[in-house]
């Protein structure tokens, strides 16, 4: 008999109260199902942090605009390029860009023209993640070539999420990401943990609400709080339970086999050697920093972030060591959604059926646009 969703809400939150005694146990759940998924290989994924300017507010990040003490800075297409040129030798097959939320006057067509430089010029795939945009600028970047898109919904309370978020709703978010999976772009969400105000249950309905976008890539991390923010005073909710994070992480991997879910670098800033932990806890993904070492000090979403006295290059070298400390290997292809057919985008994905619009109040999966 299929479960419930109370049934499945019962079940997260029982996971997520595993017992310290217990958690080995899940954790080592959790990498077996990541293995007989998706392997042994971890794609990379390089990050370029092109962009600081950001328009937005959202109380807990470093870079919002009403802090003042960020040096602002943006690369040019031509400084990204000469990076992303690199990245096929560091093996890092796709750049992810990402930026603070800032729509530019032109409609945002520099960024798909770059788009296409790098799919002409380069055999990477090409990740956006710079906010909310209207449905037809997504459009216009998929047309140029944009394969993935990263938006994180970072909580599933509404409330929560309009207290966080002085510029926008959650209702708009998933909208946002709606509009990306009807344009056939492989979608990646995901939330922070333990935000203040966050309770288990509001945890629990983030996992299951990654399920219910049958997301193809899944990002998540504990939430730092910044000096410079409104929130700077305000711990993590689960500040004294660190292991929890991982505990999180290993559940949303048991309720998302299929999905692509990286070792973000939020892991590290709070559990020395969080990264490599979470590998081995449900993550299969890495994503190396490959923006320039100069402007790593002026991106800091959040205190303590590692990598930020290194460059790309050593970066691009120590994820090598890293993974092979762990007896994994680097991912040798693009490293694309293992949920969606490759190719041609078909006219309706397979497997994905309708969605309990309790939670969202839409369909999330309107037939596929070619
Ligand atoms: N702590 C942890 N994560 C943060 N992010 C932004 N600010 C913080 C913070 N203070 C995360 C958000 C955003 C992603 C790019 O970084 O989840 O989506
Ligand atoms: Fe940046 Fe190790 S990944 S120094």
């Amino acid at each position: 008999m299929p479960s419930t969703p109370n049934q499945d809400r019962d079940e997260v939150l029982r996971l997520l109260r595993t017992v310290a005694a217990d958690r080995p146990a899940l954790f080592q759940r959790a990498d077996a199902l990541r293995r007989a998924r998706l392997g042994d290989a971890v794609p990379l994924r390089g990050i370029v942090e092109f962009s600081n300017i950001c328009a937005n507010n959202c109380l807990y990040c470093g870079i919002r605009a009403a802090n003042t003490r960020v040096r602002r800075y943006r690369l040019s297409p031509d400084e990204i390029l000469a990076i992303a040129r690199r990245m096929a030798d560091w093996q890092q097959m796709t750049i992810v860009l990402q930026s603070g939320e800032a729509p530019s006057a032109d409609g945002d067509r520099t960024l798909g023209e770059l788009i296409r430089r790098i799919k002409k010029e380069t055999p990477l795939a090409v990740t956006l993640s710079v906010g909310n945009r209207p449905r037809d600028v997504y459009a216009r970047w998929r047309d140029c070539g944009m394969d993935r898109y990263l938006l994180r919904f970072e909580t599933s309370d509404a409330r929560l999420f309009a207290q966080l978020h002085p510029d926008g709703t959650l209702v708009e978010r998933l909208d946002c990401l709606r509009a990306l999976r009807a344009l056939g772009v492989q979608t990646g969400s995901g939330f922070m943990l333990g935000v203040p105000g966050e309770t288990l249950a509001v945890l629990a309905d983030n996992i299951l609400l990654c399920r219910e976008l049958d997301l193809d890539m899944i990002g998540i991390g504990p939430f730092i709080p910044h000096p410079d923010t409104p929130l700077a005073a305000a711990p993590n909710a689960y500040a004294a339970d660190p292991e929890l994070f991982f505990v999180a992480l290993a559940t949303l991997r048991l309720f998302n086999s299929d999905a692509h879910i990286p070792a973000t670098t939020a892991f590290d800033a709070v559990v020395s050697g969080g990264r490599d932990l979470a590998l081995q806890r449900g993550a299969n993904v890495f994503m190396p920093n490959s923006t320039p070492g100069e402007y790593r000090k002026d991106y800091l979403l959040y205190p303590n972030k590692p990598c930020v006295d290194e460059d790309a290059g050593q970066c691009a070298q120590c994820v090598v060591l890293r993974l092979s400390a762990l007896g994994r290997t680097v991912g040798q292809g693009p490293g694309h959604s293992i949920k969606r057919p490759a190719g041609p985008r078909p006219e309706r994905w397979p497997g994905v059926t309708a969605v309990s619009e309790d939670i969202l109040g839409f369909d999330l999966f309107p037939e596929v646009e070619r």
